[in-house]
């Protein structure tokens, strides 16, 4: 797997790929993902679960990551392929 299958695999925990799911990243382009994860990041008063995972990665992990789960739309399973 890239670096991008294998950040997308701890998300999809919460992140459930399925079409009606409530935290579902379907149909999210890839600047969408990284403008908001990159928010999340760099956001010091931010409390909430993103902002603690954010904050792990760095700017070419979220490249990686928004790439391969904007390139995963219209799957329906989770990232192991
Ligand atoms: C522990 C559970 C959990 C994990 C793991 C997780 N998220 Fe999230 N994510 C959330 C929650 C909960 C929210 C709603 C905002 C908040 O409370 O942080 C959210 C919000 C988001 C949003 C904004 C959604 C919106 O509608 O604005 C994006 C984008 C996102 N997550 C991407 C990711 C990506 C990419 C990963 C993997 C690198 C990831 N998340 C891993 C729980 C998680």
């Amino acid at each position: 797997m890239g670096q991008g299958a294998v950040l997308a695999a701890t998300c999809t925990g919460c992140h459930s790929q399925a079409e009606r799911a409530e935290l579902s990243l379907n149909g999210w382009t890839k600047d969408a993902l990284s403008a908001s994860l990159n928010t999340y990041r760099i956001d010091p008063n931010g409390t909430t679960v993103m902002h603690r995972i954010a904050r792990g990665y760095s700017e070419d992990d979220i490249e990686a990551v928004s790439a391969y789960l904007s390139s995963t739309e219209g799957h329906t399973d989770n990232a192991t392929e």
